[in-house]
C-alpha cells in the first residue's frame, strides 16, 4: 500500500473558492452541546452564511471525537460535500494536541474511502498531525481480497498553515509523509500472511528495500548461522522447513554523531513451537515479526530523513514450529556469545532469537541499543492492548515512554525487578528462559535479556505484544491488523538523539 497524492494548497481562505476537490474536510470541537468550528473552518462557514455549526447541530453532530457527519454544499462551493470531523474537547486554552488531530485525520480518511480528491483544513490546526493521520487513516491491506473495495482517497490537499513559511511547510509536508510510509512499511509486512512471509522471504524484501533506500544489508543464512555460532536463532528455527536468517540492514551517512543499534524480533510464525499454543487466537501469530518489521522500517526512515545517525537494525528471523526436527523442553542451547541457556518453553522463543542479535550488535559498540518485540502476552495482561512496555536503562528507558507518548504511540516504563533474576537460574545451563512461574512475565523477559546486554550499553526494550496488532476494529487512524507500533516512537527517539546526543 501507498499514502494518497499529498499536495499543498494556499490557505483555506484562498483556495477554497477554487479548489477542484470533491470533499473539504474541516475540523469541529466538543463544546457544551452543539459542536464548534476548528481552525482552518472559518471560510467554510463563511460559504454557509455563519450558519455551518448550526446546520452540524441539527444534524445531530457534537464533535465528539472521531465523528463524522456530512453536509451538502449546494453549490455554495466548487466542492460538493463537507466532512466535518471531530477533534473532540479543546483545553482551557482552546488548544487540541497532535493526537487528537492525527486521530481526527484518520477517522476522515477512512470515511473518504472511494473519494477521487478531497481538500483538508485540518492542516490549518497542525500539518504534520494531518498528514500523517490522512495516510495512516487512508490504509487498508487489500493484497488478498479479489474485491479490494472502495479504494482510498487518490489525492488530498492540505490547506497551508497561517504561521510558518512555505519552505517549513514543504519540509514538514515530507517528514510526515516519510514518517507514515515508513509505518506502512512495517504494516505491510506484518499483515503479510506467514505463507508468504518467512525468513527467506522476509530477507528478500528486506534486500528490496535496501536497494532502493541505499542502505547496507548483509544476509546470514543457515550455514553461515552454523559457522558463527548462532545457537538462539537455529535452535528455534529447527523445527520448520524454512530456516532461520539473521540480517544487518545499515544506514552509514557521511557525518554520523551517534551510532544507534536497533533489533527486532521476526518470528514470522509462533505457534509455540512442541509446547504449542492453544488453537484459539493461534492465527494472530502472524505478528509475530512486528519487531523486525519495526527496526527495518525504522532504518529506512532514518535513510529517509538523513538522520545525522549511523543506525543499524539487526533482524533475526525464524519460524517456530513442533515438528520431528523442533527444539525441546529440556534442550540446551549454546548461544552467540558462548552463553548457554536451558529451554523449558519452546514457546519463550522470541527471547533466544533476541538474544543472540543483542549480543551480535553490542560488538559494534552502538551508543544506544533500542530492541522492540511482541514478546510477552503478559504485557498485554499489564498495559492492554494499546500501550507498549518499555524496559532497559532507566533513563534511556523513561526517554524513550515519553518520546512515544508524545507521538501518539503509547508507552508506559517499567521495571526490571531484581529478585526476578535469581528465578531464570537453571539447574544445568547459564540460565532458563522461562521462570517457571506467571508472575512479572513482561519483567522476567525484560530481565532474561539485559543478561545478553554489553556492559555499560544505555538500552532499551519494548515490548509491543499488544499495540503492534490490532485485532478489533479500525480506531483513528489505526487499521485492523498490522498498527506500525513502535516506528514512529523510534522514529522520534532517532530524531532526540541527534537533536541531543
Ligand atoms: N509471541 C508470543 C507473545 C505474544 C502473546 C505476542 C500474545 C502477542 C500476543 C511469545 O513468543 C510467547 O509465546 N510468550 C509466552 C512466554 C511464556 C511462555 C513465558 C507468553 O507470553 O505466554
Ligand atoms: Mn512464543
Ligand atoms: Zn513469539
Amino acid at each position: 500500500m501507498t499514502v494518497p497524492k499529498f499536495a499543498l494548497s494556499e490557505n483555506s481562505e484562498s483556495a477554497l473558492g477554487k479548489t477542484r476537490a470533491d470533499v473539504v474536510v474541516l475540523g469541529t470541537l466538543q463544546g457544551d452541546g452543539a459542536p464548534v468550528l476548528a481552525a482552518g473552518a472559518g471560510a467554510v462557514d463563511a460559504a454557509f452564511d455563519g450558519k455551518l455549526a448550526d446546520a452540524l447541530a441539527t444534524l445531530g453532530a457534537s464533535g465528539k471525537a472521531e465523528e463524522v457527519v456530512k453536509v451538502p454544499t449546494f453549490g455554495k462551493l466548487p466542492a460538493g460535500v463537507v466532512l466535518a470531523v471531530g477533534l473532540g474537547k479543546a483545553d482551557e486554552d482552546g488548544a487540541v494536541t497532535a493526537e487528537q488531530v492525527r486521530r481526527a485525520a484518520g477517522a476522515a480518511a477512512r470515511a473518504l474511502a472511494g473519494t477521487d480528491r478531497a481538500f483538508s483544513t485540518l492542516s490549518e490546526v497542525d500539518l504534520q498531525a494531518a498528514v500523517e493521520g490522512t495516510a495512516l487513516g487512508a490504509y487498508s491491506f487489500v493484497e488478498y481480497k479479489s474485491e479490494p473495495g472502495d479504494a482510498a482517497v487518490a489525492k488530498v490537499d492540505f490547506a497551508s498553515p497561517s504561521t510558518g513559511t512555505a519552505k517549513d511547510h514543504k519540509a514538514t509536508l515530507k517528514a510526515a509523509t516519510a514518517i507514515a510510509e515508513s509505518v506502512i512499511i512495517a504494516r505491510d509486512l506484518i499483515n503479510t500472511p506467514p505463507n508468504d512471509l518467512f525468513p527467506a522471504s522476509f530477507a528478500d524484501r528486506a534486500s528490496k528495500l535496501a536497494e532502493a533506500n541505499g542502505l547496507d544489508i548483509e544476509v546470514l543464512d543457515e550455514k553461515a548461522l552454523k559457522r558463527k555460532g548462532f545457537g538462539g536463532i537455529l535452535g528455534v528455527g529447527t523445527g520448520s522447513s524454512r530456516p532461520p536468517r539473521l540480517l544487518r540492514v545499515a544506514y552509514k551517512p557521511s557525518k554520523a554523531a551517534k551510532k544507534v543499534a536497533l533489533v527486532g524480533k521476526g518470528i514470522t510464525f509462533d505457534s509455540g513451537g512442541i509446547s504449542i499454543k492453544p488453537a484459539a487466537g493461534m492465527d494472530q501469530m502472524t505478528s509475530d515479526m512486528s519487531g523486525a518489521a519495526g527496526v527495518l522500517a525504522s532504518v529506512v526512515l532514518a535513510a529517509k530523513l538523513k538522520y545525522p545517525l549511523e543506525v543499524v537494525a539487526h533482524i533475526p528471523l525464524a519460524e517456530n514450529l513442533p515438528s520431528g526436527t523442533a527444539y525441546r523442553p529440556g534442550d540446551v542451547l549454546s548461544m552467540y556469545g558462548g552463553k548457554t541457556v536451558e529451554v523449558l518453553n519452546t514457546d519463550a522463543e522470541g527471547r533466544l532469537v533476541l538474544a543472540d542479535a543483542i549480543v551480535r550488535a553490542g560488538e559494534e559498540n552502538p551508543d544506544y541499543l533500542i530492541e522492540t518485540s511482541t514478546l510477552t502476552g503478559a504485557q498485554v495482561v499489564a498495559l492492554g492492548t494499546r500501550t507498549a512496555g518499555v524496559m532497559g536503562s532507566e533513563e534511556f528507558r523513561d526517554r524513550i515512554a515519553e518520546l512515544g507518548r508524545a507521538t501518539g504511540e503509547h508507552a508506559w516504563a517499567m521495571p526490571l525487578p531484581e529478585e526476578l533474576r535469581a528465578d531464570l537460574d537453571s539447574r544445568l545451563a547459564d540460565l532458563a528462559n522461562v521462570t517457571g512461574h506467571r508472575w512479572g512475565g513482561m519483567l522476567a523477559a525484560g530481565i532474561f535479556l539485559r543478561e545478553f546486554v554489553a556492559d555499560g550499553l544505555p538500552w532499551a526494550h519494548i515490548d509491543i505484544a499488544g499495540p503492534s496488532y490490532n485485532t478489533g476494529g479500525p480506531w483513528g487512524y489505526t487499521a485492523k491488523g498490522g498498527t506500525g507500533v513502535p516506528v514512529r516512537t523510534i522514529a522520534a527517539v532517532l530524531a532526540d538523539i541527534a537533536d541531543k546526543g
